[in-house]
């Protein structure tokens, strides 16, 4: 490895929060613990490393919930940056800097950014027909319009995104779009916009991430091998809003740089507002421009296209920047089986959690590390972080390096005591506890936070199960020099413990290091059994991890529950009934029962379900877009109704003989309509 070496400094981004609410464990879990690991890890390293943070504060959800809430846009991201600067800081997230996207700094940067590339031509210039609201004098983002969902038509589906039964939309596709917020009727007016021509960056896309980038994660690999397969089209940088940054050219009043375009640019602008403030880290340009940086951007799985596909089309645009060596991002963590949702309210809230168990930070740090959705989506549940803090924290780490204390305490008045002749047994355990280092190493270098932290841990383990065979409370009575090369090698073990825990569990690495008074702390130092020389003096032994008890944990999971039933409580009220309909026109529709034949995906539509269905006459093909709630397997043999005298519509070049019924409810839920007990196939409903 060290003949590869080829970077001076590693540049280390972290996906800047929206300020307009909270954070919550599944930031912690997807993006901030493990980029905090690693930039510790770097640093425990003696590497050149900055750790970049901070908030992002245009777009329209902070506009949203200004107006909401009667105050302004700038109000709302000073309380939630504050707010969540706070809440990293309680976490011990490391940052070098945490800035945020309305500074000064950063709207001069971001702009001059922009100015450069219309300068040079990169943009290209284009007139659309977007929806007006003619009173309020404004045009609407996607956001901020609403209407019927063409699809499950309930009401009040987004512009982008029907929140009920998770259709993408297009304004355009909106039955009676309305102003989301006054209500206002739209209009269609022409606007014009500029765009980065994403499509002619395509084939050197292409070639920088699938043939030089075979080493990200899968997730991140496929999903941007998914996007460059479906061809990549210009995106719009700019939008008409009255908040951001305004677009830097004469007659775009009114207009502002698209927030996905002027949130990345606040990395290099928080590292310029940071090397500014400290010259002795070098030029802010040193970290963005200079080949031998490395830049590694942490990110959440819906953040990778922005990062993988249109910053680096910007940062090439530019021409003067580097491009980021690894995308290492997540996948979702879910709370008790349950998505998080902000506006649902079901998450654990940072700011809460400090309250509710101060003094704790590391255990949520453990838990969601043990649990790190890397490769595919995973579950928080308040069960399994109490059974993590008190059978591993508690039972193992804990419980190793108490008993290493309080021994030595006990035997040597708290001074290490001298190390005799090792016997094969102690060779065998020192031998064991050296080769972690290296495999910690080898899973931080991959981005493999779970295991590293998996084999920190064995090391504890290691330490246990030398104290348990060698039972040095028994030898006190015979062999006190044998109970002092054993609690040697216990101490040592105790103070690798620190610095291998370091960059996961920073609060106890803290308390262990003060207790054993280590004053050499370095990566380097992992593996060695002289870490504590003879005769020297501990400190105090405290205990590092609490158990936590049943009554705690009931706590939250029944402040859980509430939330649950407020949400069934305040927000479920049914769709509005639609116009009356008669008989006559009820009539009209043929709806009969089928029996499903065969049920298969269609292929490049994630959505569709191609049904062959037994109708007692010829028997028919339908598709379904429910392919998200069922296995097709499973559906075989069913008795489903459908609507028989539908127009036959062509989806993929494929002819949809009718309807199958459904229900969706409020929460996205789908339900394919079955029989109660079974009929002949073409029965028809009256
Ligand atoms: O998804 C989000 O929360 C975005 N605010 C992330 C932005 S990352 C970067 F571009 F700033
Ligand atoms: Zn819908």
């Amino acid at each position: 490895m060290e003949g590869e070496r080829k970077f001076k400094r590693t540049l280390v981004t972290s996906a800047l929060p929206y300020a307009n609410g909270p954070v919550h464990i599944g930031h912690l879990a997807g993006v901030y613990v493990p980029a905090d690991i690693y930039v510790r890890y770097l640093r425990l390293k003696g590497e050149n490393v900055l750790f970049i943070g901070g908030s992002d504060e245009h777009g329209v959800p902070v506009t949203i919930r200004a107006k909401k809430e009667g105050c302004t846009p700038q109000d709302v991201v000073d309380r939630y940056h504050k707010l969540i600067k706070e809440s990293f800081e309680g976490f011990g997230i490391s940052f070098d800097v945490y800035s945020r996207t309305t500074s000064p700094t950063h709207h001069k940067l971001a702009s001059d950014f922009f100015r450069k590339l219309y300068d040079d031509g990169k943009f290209v210039e284009m007139e659309s027909e977007q929806f007006y609201d003619e009173e309020a004098h404004q045009f609407l983002t996607d956001r901020n319009i609403v209407g019927e969902c063409p699809r499950c038509h309930s009401e009040g589906a987004y512009g982008d995104q029907c929140e009920k039964c998770g259709s993408t939309l297009s304004p355009e596709e909106l039955i009676n779009p309305r102003n989301a917020l006054t209500g206002n009727p739209l209009v269609k007016r022409k606007t014009s916009h500029w765009y980065l021509p994403l499509d002619q960056y395509q084939p050197w896309l292409e070639k920088w991430i699938l043939e030089e980038h075979k080493e990200w994660r899968p997730n991140v690999y496929g999903q941007c091998k998914s996007w460059l397969d479906g061809g990549l089209h210009p995106r719009a940088v700019t939008r008409d809003l009255d908040w951001g940054i305004p677009v830097p050219v004469e007659g775009a009043e009114g207009k502002v740089l698209y927030v996905w375009f002027d949130a990345p640019i606040g990395y290099i602008s928080n590292t310029k507002e940071l090397c500014d403030a400290h010259p002795e880290l070098g030029s802010w340009e040193t970290w963005w421009k200079d080949p031998e940086t490395r830049l590694i951007h942490f990110i959440g799985k819906d953040n990778i296209v922005f990062h993988c596909i249109v910053f680096p089309s910007m940062l090439k645009a530019e021409g003067s920047y580097i491009l980021p060596d690894n995308v290492p991002s997540n996948e979702f963590l879910n709370l008790e089986d349950d998505k998080i949702s902000t506006s649902r309210n079901w998450a654990v809230w940072l700011n809460e959690y400090l309250v509710d168990f101060p003094g704790k930070q590391d255990v949520l740090r453990y838990v969601l590390t043990a649990n790190a959705p890397e490769t595919k989506d995973n579950n928080f549940t308040w069960k399994d972080f109490q059974a993590r803090n008190n059978n591993e924290l508690v039972a193992i780490y804990g419980n190793f390096v108490n008993r290493a204390l309080v021994l030595t305490q006990k035997y040597f008045e708290g001074r290490v005591p001298v190390r005799g002749e090792w016997t094969d047994y102690d060779r065998q355990t020192v031998a064991e506890f050296v080769g972690v280092k290296a495999e910690v190493e080898k899973l931080l270098d991959g981005f493999k936070f779970r295991e590293a932290q998996k084999e920190a841990m064995n090391l504890a383990r290691i330490g246990n199960k030398y104290l348990a065979d060698t039972e040095p409370w028994k030898l006190a009575k015979t062999d006190m020099a044998r109970v002092g090369t054993i609690l040697n090698l216990a101490l040592q073990l105790a103070a690798n413990l620190a610095i291998a825990f370091e960059p996961f569990l920073p609060f106890s690495s803290r308390k262990l290091r003060d207790m054993l008074g280590m004053e050499s702390f370095r990566w380097d130092d992992l593996g060695s059994t002289a870490l504590l020389p003879e005769g020297h003096q501990l400190g105090k032994a405290e205990l590092l991890f609490e158990k936590i008890d049943d009554a705690a944990i009931e706590a939250q999971v029944q402040k859980l529950l509430d939330t649950k039933r407020a949400n069934k409580e305040q927000t479920y009220r049914a769709n509005p009934v639609k116009d009356t309909v008669s008989i006559d026109d009820f009539a009209k529709l043929d709806i009969r029962v089928g029996t499903v034949l065969a049920c298969e995906r269609v292929p490049k539509a994630d959505k569709l379900l191609q049904f062959t269905i037994a109708d007692g006459l010829d028997n028919r093909t339908i598709l379904s877009g429910i392919a998200q709630y069922y296995k097709p397997e499973e559906l075989v043999g069913k008795q489903v109704l459908f609507i028989a005298n539908l127009a036959p519509r062509k989806i993929r070049g494929i002819e949809s003989q009718g309807m199958l019924l459904s229900a969706v409810d409020v929460d996205g839920n789908l339900s394919l309509t079955t029989l109660e007990h079974e009929l002949k196939p073409g029965s028809e409903v009256c």
